[in-house]
């Protein structure tokens, strides 16, 4: 199959490129290096530089001809879109349509985007399954349902199938170290934490800790991003197969608090990592757990690599080079 990856050269981007690169896939690599490194970009793949919001280049690099097209090129702070929410509106939707509108023009039949568990916002109940409503509480949630709404909508008028996946909290790093490059200015809690232990920060400071949650602090489902990458190369077996749109969650179906996060870090890196508590970041939701029955269902997926031990140690392998 040939597949292209926009945002491919991105933390989970460079992980979904290992996962078709190893069954043999031809993987193309789009990317504008805002975050991602040319560093992760993968032997054997094909890199072109450009960005989402460049309609021409976009539309150059389709005309090659392309079984699937995963879209993974987007803004995923959801601290920070409620506090610059005009750099999500650019990239997260206007850069989302081009490449949608582009995709159409280009006969692009299956496409996978990478969507979140921020659009169903605070849970009614948990696990979150995929019947659960969608109410977004950052605006980063409300980009991706927005793109999501769009794909069903384009699906009906122009044949487009689509698979959105909903990753819960993506974490972890491959654990053969095929991807070397750290995210520049990580703003997700366990890269954090790391730079805390590397001493390239002096503590991490915990988001509230008066949470309706066991210890306060919020509970989070952390899926190990190899996890992640293996349900891209499923969804576009799925979507050649089926020929049908799919809305999944993916995630580990545990949640753990930011504390306990803390505290397995300190236990696996041996350091004796500072935190404090710090008031509440606007839009986080106390808790959010998968269910993934639907993924295990539809794409035979289910998390492998995701316990904790894992997810800490992979990330603390790469980290500690750079102690
Ligand atoms: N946190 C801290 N201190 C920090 C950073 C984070 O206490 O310095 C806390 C947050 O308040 C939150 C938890 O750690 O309770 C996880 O925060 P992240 O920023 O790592 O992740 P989010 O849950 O906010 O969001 C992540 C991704 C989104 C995705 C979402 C889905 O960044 O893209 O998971 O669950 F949509």
């Amino acid at each position: 199959m040939k597949v292209l990856l926009f945002g491919g050269a991105g933390y989970i981007g460079t992980h979904v490129a290992i996962s078709f690169l190893e069954r043999g896939d031809t993987v193309g690599i789009y990317d504008n290096l805002s975050s991602g490194l040319l560093e992760n970009v993968q032997k054997g793949s094909k890199f072109y530089l450009g960005d989402i919001m460049d309609r021409e280049k976009v539309s150059e690099v389709l005309s090659e001809g392309w079984d699937a097209v995963v879209h993974l090129a987007a803004a995923k702070a959801a601290g920070e879109s409620m506090t610059n929410p005009e750099k999500y509106s650019r990239y997260n939707i206007t850069g989302s349509l081009i490449l949608i509108t582009e995709c159409i023009r280009h006969s692009v039949k299956n496409f996978i985007l990478s969507s979140s568990a921020a659009t169903f916002g605070e849970p009614g109940y948990v696990p979150i399954d995929e019947k659960h409503p969608t109410n977004p509480t950052n605006y980063y949630g409300y980009t991706k349902l927005l793109i999501e709404e769009n794909l069903k909508w384009y699906s009906k008028l122009k044949g487009l199938n689509f698979v959105a996946l909903r990753y819960f909290n993506a974490a972890g790093y491959d654990t053969e170290g095929r991807m070397t490059g750290l995210e520049r200015s990580p703003q997700n809690l366990i890269p954090i934490v790391m730079e805390a232990a590397t001493g390239k920060r002096e503590k991490i400071v915990i988001f509230g800790d008066d949470y309706d949650t066991p210890d306060g602090t919020c509970i989070r489902d952390y899926v190990h991003v190899s996890d992640l990458a293996r349900a891209h190369v499923m969804a576009a077996d799925f979507l050649i197969k089926e020929k049908r749109n799919l809305i999944v969650n993916l995630g580990s179906e545990k949640g753990l608090s930011v504390k306990e996060i803390v505290e397995a870090s300190r236990r696996i890196t041996g350091v004796d990592i500072r935190s404090e508590i710090g008031p509440r970041r606007a839009g986080d939701p106390a808790k959010l757990i998968a269910s993934s029955k639907l993924a295990e269902k539809e794409l035979g997926w289910k998390a492998e690599e995701s316990d904790l031990y894992t997810i800490i140690k992979s990330t603390w392998d790469v980290y500690k080079r750079y102690n």
